[in-house]
């Protein structure tokens, strides 16, 4: 069952109810304002961080689900000569969720629109933030179509944050003293701790004249009523309240005569400013907030020509950014995903990491170390120069023997001591990253760059520095089998061998009672080969021979220690425990076969002559391959392991106990490429594929746009239900699996490879890919079964998959590519 459809020529999802499964969301900004917004407009704002400058309230976890939002409400002033219809209600249905004729929610690249009917009057507001500002744009466009005026009273409503969201929804014996806001010429500033400390406001304006407003959330909304009955709205009269203490809200009141067939635009803005330290107050020595800074932003936007400029530039900028990298394949979810909505969640992931979702309360994680060094890995194309800093940042937070604090702030870029590090995997992420910007963009001179450990100034060495140390720290720290050591966990952070926790309470993640010595991980040794063949690859390129062959060492001494100690016979296993036990053997009752050491080792190149490669992963589609996706492991832990940790907390099916954990299966997708089973990969990446579960919806619950992090696993009673949906490793993988390895288009150190392992019933593909600044547009044709290439570039036959940079000045290369057959 499906609760709307792809509009793929305007990039839009089109949500035709508003009561969808679960809220289907989108994310509005990319650059320092940021607004979270679901299909019957919930969801909230903030300024770079979620957690420190969040503009308005949210409630997570409430019921209904989505409660909190930037809403509008609409009253017939002469709802009498309409008895049978609702003196008023929301445009977005909720919150008052009254039935409305006609509903649709447009999500697009960095916008919603909501329009909805009711009674014939017909209301549709556009929600953006222009590039480059810190404010949200609600336009609404009314329109009666009616045969007679309408009397209309129009309503906006919000509740600001108390700025710190944790201490929002935690201090009251403070925060119903505190909040302060003005209201001038119609605009409502909420200026709580402006008065000490902060230099920043929030405000709401109005490009209509008010017939009121409140600014006390009870003045509105009446001593007992919800968001759902406000008195106000229902008196049609607002009290002009000046909130002192309490819950400071921004709520208007505009009315409107509309003749018949009459259509009017209001703009209401919701944004963020900051004054400076010494011109905060007019007159200075006041308490009064200066706005003539602010001022001059607020008149440009309010005006609906400059509305209109903005988002046509917003379009114009997704346009070029999505232009990119362009496919048009046989199969519709291929297209859809590749050139839109797995691009569009990249961006999204990169930008939030795992910060601010309907799953993540913009309060816990801030930026993970391991994550986003994944998520770039599908970003770098996109915007480089971002990616760029966004690397020098990482490792600016690593630590001087290599390790990486698992997260770390945005606003302040520090590493979170209560989390602190030894995830023993981390710092090899950071090798992938880097590697990946190099192929990308080939800024070599980034790895000259100056960066800090620990962000201890005087520490600076070049980021190659930091490579290595990533290197050293996994050969520091190798087991009784040679393996590396897991420390606290590896990319699962719920394989927590060294916890031991007993205690109801006690985190997981940094609980640890065992030294460490024993517990080792053959995904790390997998990601090590990678990690250290990797940076063979780049040490060859600056020149350093020797240090090139010291890594392939390394790689290739990992290698045998993983065929001695990390084979089960018919797959990879996946660590020792704390008794030196394997886990993820046919040994164990269970837990016997796990996923990720199938897809690392062996895109790492492990056993793809000798048939080993495909033996695991013959395993993992007899074993742990579902119609919603493959699986972590099999079977299920039913019970709590005190020697397991947290993967053994969750009930089977669910999260890391058995779970279809995304991010994963694109290792698989991969891996299959690898040794050429351009099918199997394929159907891999069908099965997890959002659009091509748009059908279930009714089962899958999450937005059928985007990537989730999980789907439950057979074991569970909710087998196919996905949760946490946008930020997610997934997106980034799914991105290089499908257009890196299974379309082939691959940069590389040398050029532009293309080698793809495609389904053998695909005839055809092009694609069109901006690199270092040149369009290389590719038709493939298959002439035959299997994946045996001939590229023809500018006509001439070319030896190899790689395309060698061409000359400069060169804006276009022409690639045709044969494929299969003779
Ligand atoms: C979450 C974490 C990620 C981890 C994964 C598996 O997605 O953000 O860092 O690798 O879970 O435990
Ligand atoms: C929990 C989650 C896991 C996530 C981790 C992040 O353990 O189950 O998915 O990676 O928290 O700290």
């Amino acid at each position: 069952m499906k609760f709307g459809h792809f509009d793929d020529d305007r990039r839009e999802y089109v949500i035709e109810r508003p009561d969808t499964p679960l809220p289907w969301i989108n994310f509005l900004g990319n650059q320092a304002f940021f607004g979270l917004i679901s299909n019957t407009a919930g969801g909230y704002s903030f300024y770079r961080d979620a957690r420190l400058r969040r503009l308005t309230r949210y409630r997570y976890n409430n019921a209904p689900l989505d409660s909190g939002g930037r809403y509008i409400y609409l009253r017939d002033d002469d709802s009498s000569k309409y008895q049978d219809e609702p003196a008023y209600w929301s445009t977005s249905w909720q919150p008052t969720r009254h039935q409305l004729d006609e509903y649709q929610c447009r999500h697009g690249m960095g916008y919603t629109i909501i329009r909805s009917k009711v009674a014939g009057i017909e209301s549709q507001t556009r929600h953006f933030i222009p590039l480059g500002e810190n404010l949200e744009i609600w336009e609404l466009t009314l329109t009666n179509h009616r045969e007679q005026t309408a009397n209309l009273s129009v309503f906006s409503a919000i509740e600001f944050c108390l700025w710190d969201a944790l201490d929002d929804a935690t201090n009251f014996q403070r925060n119903y003293s505190i909040g302060e806001v003005e209201v001038e010429d119609g605009v409502i500033y909420h200026k709580t701790e402006y008065r000490e400390r902060r230099d920043h406001f929030a405000y709401l304006a109005c490009s209509e004249t008010l017939a009121g407003f409140d600014t006390q959330r009870e003045a509105f909304l009446g001593h007992y009523n919800g968001w759902d009955s406000p008195s106000a709205v229902q008196a049609g009269q607002m009290s002009n309240s000046i909130a002192s203490g309490w819950q400071p809200v921004g709520t208007q009141h505009i009315k409107v005569a509309l003749r018949a067939g009459e259509q009017k635009k209001i703009v209401f803005i919701l944004g963020y400013h900051e004054n400076p330290k010494d011109d905060k107050f007019d007159p200075p020595g006041s308490q009064t907030i200066n706005k003539r800074t602010v001022k001059p932003i607020i008149a440009r936007y309010l005006k609906p020509d400059e509305v209109e400029a903005a988002f046509q530039a917003l379009r114009a900028y997704w346009d070029k950014l999505l232009d990119k990298f362009q496919v048009n394949t046989p199969d519709p979810h291929t297209n859809r995903m590749v050139n839109i909505w797995n691009a569009y969640q990249v961006m999204v992931t990169f930008n939030f990491s795992r910060s601010a979702s309907y799953f993540e309360s913009g309060i816990g994680r801030g930026m993970g170390f391991r994550d986003s060094n994944q998520d770039l890995l599908g970003f770098v194309h996109l915007v480089p120069d971002w990616a760029r800093a966004r690397i020098l940042d990482l490792a600016a937070t690593q630590l001087p023997d290599g390790g990486a604090y698992h997260q770390y702030q945005p606003l302040t870029k520090r590493g979170n001591n209560d989390v602190g590090s030894n995830f023993n995997d981390d710092p090899l992420w950071l090798v992938l990253s880097v590697s990946a910007y190099l192929k990308e963009t080939g800024d070599w001179s980034i790895l000259n760059e100056p960066v800090p450990y620990d962000n201890t100034p005087g520490t600076e060495q070049p980021l190659y520095d930091h490579l290595q140390r990533s290197i050293q720290f996994t050969l520091d720290r190798i087991g009784p089998h040679g393996l590396p050591l897991i420390g606290r966990a590896d990319w699962n952070d719920c394989l927590n061998l060294n916890c031991f926790s007993d205690t109801p309470g006690q985190s997981f993640q940094t609980t640890t009672n065992k030294e460490g010595k024993v517990a080792e991980s053959v995904f790390i040794a997998g990601l090590f080969i990678l990690a250290a063949t990797e940076m063979a690859g780049i040490a060859t390129q600056i020149k350093h021979p020797q240090e090139a062959n010291t890594f392939t060492s390394a790689a290739q001494e990992m290698e045998k220690t993983v065929w001695e100690a990390g084979w089960d016979g018919a797959w990879f296993r996946r660590a020792y425990d704390n008794f030196s036990n394997p886990i993820g053997s046919k040994e164990c009752e269970e837990g016997q076969i796990f996923i990720e050491p199938q897809g690392m080792c062996v895109m790492a190149g492990l056993g793809i002559e000798d048939g080993r490669a495909e033996l695991a992963l013959d395993s993992v589609f007899n074993r742990l391959t579902t119609p919603h996706g493959i699986v972590l492991h099999q079977p299920a832990f039913t019970c709590y392991y005190l020697h397991l940790g947290e993967i053994s907390s969750y009930p089977p099916g669910y999260k890391e106990n058995a779970g279809i954990f995304c991010h994963t299966n694109p290792w698989i997708m991969i891996a299959e490429t690898k040794i050429g089973r351009g099918d199997q990969a394929h159907d891999h990446y069908l099965r997890i594929n959002p659009s091509a579960r748009e059908n279930i919806s009714e089962i899958h619950r999450c937005e059928p746009y985007v990537y989730s992090q999980m789907i439950a696993g057979r074991d569970a009673p909710k087998f196919g239900e996905a949760k946490n949906s946008w930020l997610t490793g997934t997106a980034a993988w799914n991105y290089v699996a499908i257009t890196q390895w299974i379309l082939g288009i691959r940069p590389t150190f040398e050029g532009l490879q293309v080698a793809p392992v495609i389904p053998s019933a695909w005839k055809r593909f092009e694609v069109q890919r901006t690199y270092r600044g040149i369009r290389y547009k590719i038709h493939v044709v298959r002439t035959g079964p299997g994946n045996k290439t001939l590229l023809e570039v500018e006509g001439k036959t070319l030896e190899g998959t790689t395309i060698s940079f061409p000359p400069a000045g060169t804006k276009e290369v022409s690639v045709i590519v044969k494929i299969g057959g003779d």
